[in-house]
Order: C-alpha cells, then sequence, then structure tokens
C-alpha cells in the first residue's frame, strides 16, 4: 500500500547546479530515492547516448533486462526499436535514449522466479519528471520521440494520446514552466513493446517504422 501522504520528487536529488552534464545527472540519478519505485528495482536505469545527440528518444521505464543490465532498451523491445530506427534511416549514433520513469516497476509472479512489469502510476511519473527535464536541457535535441503513452503523459500530461497524435511534429510544451514552447519538436508513436504484443506485428511494426520516418525526414 502507498502512504497517500508520502509525497514523491525527485527534485531533492538532482544536482543542486542548473546546467548540469549528463555525467553529473546520471551519478546523482543513481542514488535517487524519490519515490518507492527504488526499494525493489536493483538499480537506477539512466538514460545513455551522446551529449550532443540530434534526437531523444524517451520509453517508458527499464525493463527487466534493462534493470539487470543498467541500461536502457537493451531487452526485447530494445530490439524491436534498433531494428524500426534502422528500417527509418535513423542512425543510433545519432539517438539519446532514455525513459520517463529511471526505476523498473515489477511484480513477483505468483509461481516462480519471473518479474512481471507494472505500469507506472501518475504519481510515480511526476516524481521522475524532473530527471527528464534536467535530461532534456543538458542534451537539447533538435527531437524528441515519445514511445507510446507513458512517455507522452509525461511531457503532455495526462490528457495525451497517442493513437490521436502519433506520427506528426508537435510543440514541445515548455519544461517546468521554464523557457518557451518550441515549434515542430516532438514526435510521439507507439511503443516498441506494442509490436511484440500485437497479433498483427507486421502492421503494427510498419506504423512504428512510418511514425520514425517522420523524424528522418525532419533531421535531414
Ligand atoms: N521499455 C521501455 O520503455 N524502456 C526500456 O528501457 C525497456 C523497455
Amino acid at each position: 500500500m502507498t502512504d497517500p501522504a508520502e509525497s514523491y520528487d525527485a527534485t531533492p536529488f538532482l544536482p543542486g547546479r542548473a546546467g548540469a552534464s549528463l555525467t553529473a545527472l546520471r551519478r546523482a540519478a543513481a542514488d535517487c530515492r524519490g519515490c518507492p519505485l527504488h526499494r525493489d528495482a536493483t538499480q537506477t536505469v539512466f538514460g545513455a547516448g551522446r551529449a550532443d545527440a540530434r534526437v531523444m528518444l524517451v520509453g517508458e521505464q527499464p525493463g527487466d533486462q534493462e534493470d539487470r543490465q543498467g541500461h536502457p532498451f537493451v531487452g526485447p523491445a530494445g530490439h524491436v526499436l534498433d531494428r524500426a530506427l534502422a528500417e527509418a534511416g535513423i542512425d543510433p549514433d545519432l539517438a539519446y535514449v532514455t525513459n520517463a520513469v529511471k526505476h523498473f516497476k515489477f511484480e513477483q509472479a505468483a509461481r516462480g522466479k519471473r518479474r512481471i512489469h507494472k505500469a507506472p502510476d501518475l504519481r510515480e511519473l511526476t516524481a521522475c519528471r524532473p530527471w527528464l527535464a534536467a535530461e532534456l536541457r543538458a542534451v537539447d535535441p533538435e527531437l524528441i520521440v515519445l514511445l507510446g503513452a507513458t512517455a507522452g503523459k509525461a511531457l503532455f500530461g495526462s490528457s495525451f494520446r497517442v493513437t490521436r497524435q502519433r506520427g506528426v511534429l508537435l510543440p514541445c510544451p515548455p519544461l517546468d514552466g521554464e523557457g518557451e514552447e518550441r515549434a515542430d519538436r516532438v514526435v510521439a508513436t507507439i511503443h516498441p513493446s506494442a509490436v511484440l504484443r500485437a497479433d498483427d506485428r507486421e502492421s503494427v511494426y510498419a506504423g512504428l517504422v512510418s511514425d520514425l520516418r517522420v523524424v528522418a525526414a525532419a533531421l535531414d
């Protein structure tokens, strides 16, 4: 049970300095206790990629493999993403990859050792947002790709619907009240794990690639 009076917020764990580097952010995030998810997770899974990446891809949260290895998108969903990026013509070296929530949320299977993914709730998403905002400020990518509903809600709020707003360039809302909206900067698409869950994998995958082609064209 969560204690409704307990406030979740990563802010006290961020480096005090404005404009902290990715290295400083990554180091600080390793000790984040801003919400209860750190208790059961193996480690913080911070973003990975170059500080001068032109595109930032934002997923939901680390999965089982990512939690064990400490890197985002190294499991099955990551393999789908890599293939789709290549097919859309996006060089993975141009990308910084991260998640809206930096700890794995799961429940233990009733039998066996399997850990079953649980979607983060709005409190956990909101608590973790300062890390995402700091990564966005540090990398300052030309384009942000939101992979799935959770990433969409992290940036645009809880009313965001990927199904309605995918595959088009959207303005980026100001981060934490800082700065101004930047036009034509965000593209939302489905989460790559949706391909793995779909009955019709081929057409769902084709939709992901088609949305990523919008990103590739905007980077040209
Ligand atoms: N799913 C995500 O959203 N992120 C990961 O890093 C892995 C799976």
